[in-house]
């Protein structure tokens, strides 16, 4: 018998297992998944209802890697949202079953668990209910959930783990429920820029990138802000005279809104090009280009987005700093894969 209690529910979740037909309810497995939140990060927001247990995110992270939830088994969530690139893909637009493509660029999902609201335009309010959009989007997975639990159903682990992680077997709720455990591990800070060491962390370049991403010229971080690199507000800024996609406009029918779009975290930002919602711009020199422009005239263009100057050296410098913000202990840690 086990003598660590730790091991003790696992023990009988686990001996339940053996005792039980599948389909009969089972005490789940409740065993925490052990999360370290970054230096200087608020608490992480976890529904009461879908605690972080570690069946639950083991179940995710394999349901995040598995084709198996894709009309024909072809794309996974990773297909679109690699780990390497911090849960983001290289194309302008990732194709979906069949190569179809969608409208918008795939964005990482490093510290997804934190944002308020999901999508670009902010038309998702929670992870679980996030998942059904790829899932069900005809140009991504073009799936039903009833479907895909009852596919998992013909997997023996899937249905053993879905009974340790919630009590019972494979159905819409588990499938959302623990993909979304899962995303919510995905935290990421701990860059070179994220040391309160900076003099030590960072090199000449970065520290000088520093004060231009912070300063009143770039205005960078008056949107780019807080711990993850956003003020979470929705902004126009000036990409487009006309937008073929109206951003947040799309949920809300309001004209102020047409080009707007969520301020997106910056963390591993080098990492993550294409840029912008539609991947339009290659590069982050490309992205400075824009910015220094002053963008084009938009009646909805934030009026902190006006044309400034930099040296090519400032320009090396804020780029140096962005690279900074790349978290190699978040790309590659094996709890992710
Ligand atoms: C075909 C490519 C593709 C696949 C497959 C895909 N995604 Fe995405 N994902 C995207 C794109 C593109 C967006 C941006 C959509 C938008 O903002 O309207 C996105 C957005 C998201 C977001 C919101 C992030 C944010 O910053 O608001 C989450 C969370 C997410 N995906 C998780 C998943 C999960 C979980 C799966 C698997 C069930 C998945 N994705 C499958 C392409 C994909
Ligand atoms: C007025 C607010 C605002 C300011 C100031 C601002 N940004 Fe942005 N930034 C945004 C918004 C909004 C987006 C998303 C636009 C879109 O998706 O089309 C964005 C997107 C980006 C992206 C692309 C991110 C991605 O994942 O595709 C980068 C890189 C970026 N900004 C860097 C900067 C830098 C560097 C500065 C300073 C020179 C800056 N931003 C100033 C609002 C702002």
């Amino acid at each position: 018998m086990p003598n660590n209690t730790k091991t003790l529910p696992f023990f009988i979740a686990a001996l339940l297992l053996v005792a039980c037909k599948p389909d009969e309810p089972l005490l789940p497995d409740e065993t925490p998944y052990v999360l370290t939140v970054p230096y200087g990060f608020p608490p992480l927001p976890v529904p009461d209802d879908n605690k972080l247990t570690a069946a639950r995110v083991a179940l995710g992270k394999k349901l995040f890697y598995d084709p198996v939830l894709s009309i024909d088994s072809t794309v996974a969530c990773a297909s679109c949202h690699l780990p390497q690139l911090a849960f983001s893909d290289t194309v302008p637009i990732s194709p979906g079953v069949a190569d179809r493509l969608g409208f918008r660029n795939s964005p990482t999902l490093a510290n997804v668990g934190y944002l308020p609201l999901l999508l670009k335009d902010g038309g998702v309010e929670t992870l679980e209910i996030q998942v059904l959009t790829p899932l069900t989007d005809h140009n991504e997975m073009d799936f039903d959930i009833g479907a895909a639990a009852k596919r998992l159903m013909q997997h023996n682990n899937y249905v053993q783990m879905s009974l340790l992680a919630y009590g019972q077997n494979p159905s819409p709720s588990v499938i959302v429920k623990a993909l979304a455990a899962f995303e919510r591990t995905l935290l990421s800070g701990n860059a070179p820029a994220d040391n309160p060491d900076t003099l030590a962390a960072l090199t000449e370049a970065q520290q000088r990138g520093k004060q231009i991403f912070f300063g009143n010229v770039a205005k960078c971080s008056q949107c780019h802000s807080g711990f993850n690199y956003t003020n979470n507000a929705f902004i126009n800024n000036g990409l487009y005279e006309v937008y073929d996609d109206p951003g947040r406009f799309r949920l809300t029918q309001n004209p102020a809104d047409v080009g707007a779009f969520r301020v997106p975290t910056l963390r591993n930002i080098a990492l993550t090009p294409p840029y912008m919602h539609n991947g339009s711009l290659p590069t982050l020199e490309a992205v400075l280009e824009h910015y220094q422009s002053g963008g084009k005239q938009h009646p909805n263009k934030s009026p902190l987005i006006q044309p400034f100057t930099l040296t090519p050296q400032q320009r090396q410098d804020l780029i140096a700093f962005l690279e900074a913000l790349t978290d190699t202990a978040f790309l590659n840690n094996p709890q992710f894969r």
